[in-house]
């Protein structure tokens, strides 16, 4: 990444000249400071924030404020990549108005660059409706977490012929809309390689196979910090985990054994104030 900002016209031209697009979700500022130094040219405050940082069994219970807090410390920590803030569950179904009012709380209180949106042709309409208001919105196609539960659990989407019909009409529809780019999450790899050449749009691929304008994958997973629980797509880069663990272990060691705080960890007071000090508190009598 080079030290201009990320804008949607930074993506577009990785897209046409084939330059692999790289999103990671980050969630605070230290996330978001190594996420950027690592080189990440997206960073997103995902939704999964509900599963990898708050405990929650799935994206649903994430409000717009969990959103809205996690989005000022990553803006905080990013210089130049560009931060997307997930409208969370059914927001995007919510009247016209409150959508806006809600992305635009993403993008002056959070400082987010724009917002992503989980749906297809049935929000189009408010994707219109946000970028007519100049907030730039990243579509969500094929496995939407926040529709697990409609969806019967998460599992691949588009693997027949008319839901893969159904996908690239919505991917397509998106970018009439205004979207300035999509995630595809699930789908056959051919599915994804063909509304990849269909739309002008950068498409961001998770579980999605090779052929997309980019890769995006959750933080915690690629650093094996998120439990056993690991989908099949994900690659872990390093264990972070256990690298913490150990960490942790060691001192929680060192402070049982009394070998932490060592005499390099400590400060002293001159040896005429310890005399004065213990001398004056040697002389005090209890009344
Ligand atoms: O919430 C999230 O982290 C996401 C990514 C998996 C794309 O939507």
């Amino acid at each position: 990444m080079s030290g201009k900002k990320v804008t949607k016209r930074t993506l577009l031209g990785m897209k046409q000249k084939q330059e692999p697009i790289a999103m990671i979700t980050a969630y605070d500022y230290p996330s978001a400071r190594l996420a950027e130094e690592a080189g990440a040219d997206i960073l997103l405050v995902g939704d999964s924030l509900g599963m990898v940082v708050l405990g929650y069994d799935s994206t649903i219970p994430v409000t717009l404020d969990d959103i809205l807090h996690h989005t000022k410390a990553v803006t905080r920590g990013a210089k130049k990549a560009m931060v997307i803030a997930d409208l969370p569950f059914a927001t995007a179904h919510l009247p016209e108005g409150e959508v806006l009012k809600s992305a635009a709380r993403l993008m002056q209180e959070g400082l987010a660059y724009g917002v992503k949106m989980e749906g297809g042709i049935e929000i189009v309409d408010k994707v219109n409706r946000l970028t007519m208001a100049g907030i730039p919105v990243m579509g969500h196609l094929g496995l939407t977490p926040q529709s697990v539960n409609q969806l019967g659990g998460y599992v691949i989407q588009g693997k027949d012929l008319p839901a893969a019909r159904r996908l690239l009409d919505a991917a397509q529809r998106l970018e009439e809309a205004g979207a300035f780019a999509i995630v595809l999450e699930c789908v056959p790899e051919e599915l994804a390689e063909l509304v990849t050449q269909k739309v002008g749009i950068p498409v961001i691929g998770i579980g999605a196979g090779r052929h997309c304008d980019g890769q995006v994958l959750v933080y915690h997973d690629l650093l094996a910090m998120a439990g056993d629980f690991r989908p099949s797509f994900v690659k872990v880069y390093q264990d972070a985990g256990e690298v913490i663990r150990k960490g942790i272990a060691a001192y929680v060691q060192e402070v049982k054994e009394r070998s932490f705080p060592a005499e390099k960890h400590v400060t002293h007071l001159k040896d005429e104030l310890i005399h004065e000090l213990y001398g004056s508190s040697e002389g005090e009598t209890d009344q």
